[in-house]
């Protein structure tokens, strides 16, 4: 357990808040992973009285917890602990003396600023508390992504935060590195001597990474049809997986050697620029379409009229130029309004080298590790096995098989839970940091310039499908399909 801290939600009213960091800290309460005394302030910008906002809170954790998460006398526990602060800080000379007053009551403790607000006024925030003197020598910020909209405009807003805190007390979160399975890839990799030997170019084919998911724009149409599927998960989510996948062995898990070897995997990965751009990568946008047997609406339909050509949906082949790497494929794809809400990495072995059956035992399928981030978390290994009570030497694919949420409480699970006691405990392993934001946006800015420079429009899929039929044809055309969730 932590010692007592203050963390104070910018956005405490905002979906961020409301749907993600409140029920994490709830989680965080009911485990009894917050000390005594805690106290969370939720900086809103509407004027609302305390009873209005916990009533806000209430009807979130009941909407967003699991099912069998919520009780009343934990959320009587829990309430005690928000102490809501009503301050617009887009206004110039707000009262900051309510958040203030609670703080400088206790100055020694930690004090955790999260802002769950646009980028854009992260600078006027950081400015504000240093003016008001409320950036304590146990000062943290948690930024969200995106951090900016390309490598200029993040370097921007990550220069104007360094202005006020130095870096070892800025968390910047990508969630999915919070997620268990996220950080079971780390624990596959280097605590199992297995792996480490079939992990190069000589036995891996290639490798796909997927996240899709079925939702549609969740109330989000401004920010995402400014930012689009490869701002808004690839930049983020997908490459950090990426690098979770491809790095080599850090010496030690801490936050600077981890690091170190996720920037190496950024910086080899080769330049996607101009004609590379249209041969390796399709942009989709979903169009009208069924999921789950209901009919959901295109995307220009969300955004309720207007053109757009912001795509939703991005399949990339990706290389990366080093030794372990060289010549094997990295897909990568990702999209909303998909048949099923799935993040999956699957490893595909070679085939072996030399066929010692007939062609009795029927089609030796090459080995393949498929890691299963969500909605179930798991890890299988599909092996070939002789088909059983057979007089013949057929063979079949066998399936060693780790469900992992079978295996623990998946009550405890939650990416923002984690991340928060980490950034409360100063544990920044799990935060990126600014020189991977900065790599990332290098990879992803010549992709979007490209796009810009070409006019180029997304091809539409129907919802509720796979993506665009391009996607399959990227894959098809070196004679490989997408692994699509079963
Ligand atoms: C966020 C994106 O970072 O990740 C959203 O902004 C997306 O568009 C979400 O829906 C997906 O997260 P998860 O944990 O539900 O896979």
């Amino acid at each position: 357990m932590s010692n007592p801290f203050d963390m104070v939600l910018f956005g405490g009213g905002g979906d961020l808040a409301l749907r993600k960091l409140i029920p994490a800290l709830y989680r965080a309460y009911r485990e009894g992973s917050l000390a005594e005394g805690c106290r969370i302030l939720p900086v809103c910008r509407h004027q609302q009285d305390a009873d209005q906002y916990l009533n806000v809170a209430l009807q979130a954790l009941q909407q967003h917890l699991r099912d069998g998460e919520y009780c009343n006398s934990i959320w009587t526990g829990f309430s005690q602990l928000l102490r809501p602060v009503a301050l617009d800080i887009s206004v110039p000379d707000q009262q900051w003396t309510h958040l203030s007053d609670i703080l400088e009551s206790d100055p020694e403790r930690v004090r955790i600023f999260y802002l769950a607000i646009p980028p854009g006024v992260f600078g006027p925030c950081c400015e504000n508390l240093s003016s008001k003197g409320l950036i304590s020598k146990n000062s943290r910020v948690v930024v969200e992504k995106p951090l900016g909209y390309n490598a200029q405009t993040s370097n921007e807003i990550n220069s104007k935060i360094a202005s006020y805190f130095p870096e070892n007390s800025i968390f910047r979160i990508d969630h999915y590195l919070g997620k268990e399975t996220v950080q079971n890839l780390l624990a596959l990799r280097f605590s199992n001597v297995l792996f480490e030997h079939l992990w190069d170019a000589k036995t891996i084919d290639h490798i796909q990474i997927s996240i899709s998911e079925t939702v549609g724009l969740e109330g989000r149409a401004g920010f995402y049809d400014e930012t689009g599927a490869l701002r808004d998960m690839v930049q983020n989510h997908l490459l950090q997986l990426l690098c979770l996948i491809a790095m080599d062995s850090p010496n030690s898990m801490t936050a600077k050697n981890v690091r170190a070897e996720k920037i190496k995997v950024l910086e080899a990965l080769r330049p996607l620029k101009g004609g590379l751009v249209d041969k390796n990568v399709v942009r989709g946008q979903y169009v009208a379409g069924e999921i789950n047997g209901q009919k959901v609406p295109g995307y220009l339909d969300d955004l309720e009229g207007g053109s757009s050509a912001t795509e939703t949906f991005v399949a990339l082949r990706a290389y990366i130029d080093s030794w372990r790497w060289a010549g094997v494929p990295f897909y990568l794809r990702t999209g909303k309004r998909m048949e099923k809400r799935c993040a999956e990495i699957v490893v595909q072995y070679k085939k072996v080298s030399h066929l010692v059956y007939d062609e009795s035992a029927g089609n030796v399928v090459p080995n393949r590790l498929v890691i299963r981030l969500q909605p179930e978390e798991s890890i299988r290994l599909i092996l070939m096995a002789k088909k059983m009570d057979s007089l013949t030497t057929e063979l079949q694919p066998a399936e060693l098989n780790l469900t992992l949420s079978d295996t623990y409480d998946s009550f405890r699970s939650d990416a923002y839970k984690r991340l928060m006691l980490d950034a409360a405990a100063n544990n920044s392993a799990l935060f990126i940091h600014r020189d991977e934001v900065a790599a990332a946006w290098a990879w992803v800015d010549p992709i979007i310039e490209h796009w810009r420079e070409t006019e180029n429009q997304p091809k539409p899929y129907p919802a509720g499908s796979w993506g665009p039929e391009e996607a399959n044809e990227l894959l098809a055309r070196d004679g490989r399909q997408w692994f699509n969730a079963y």
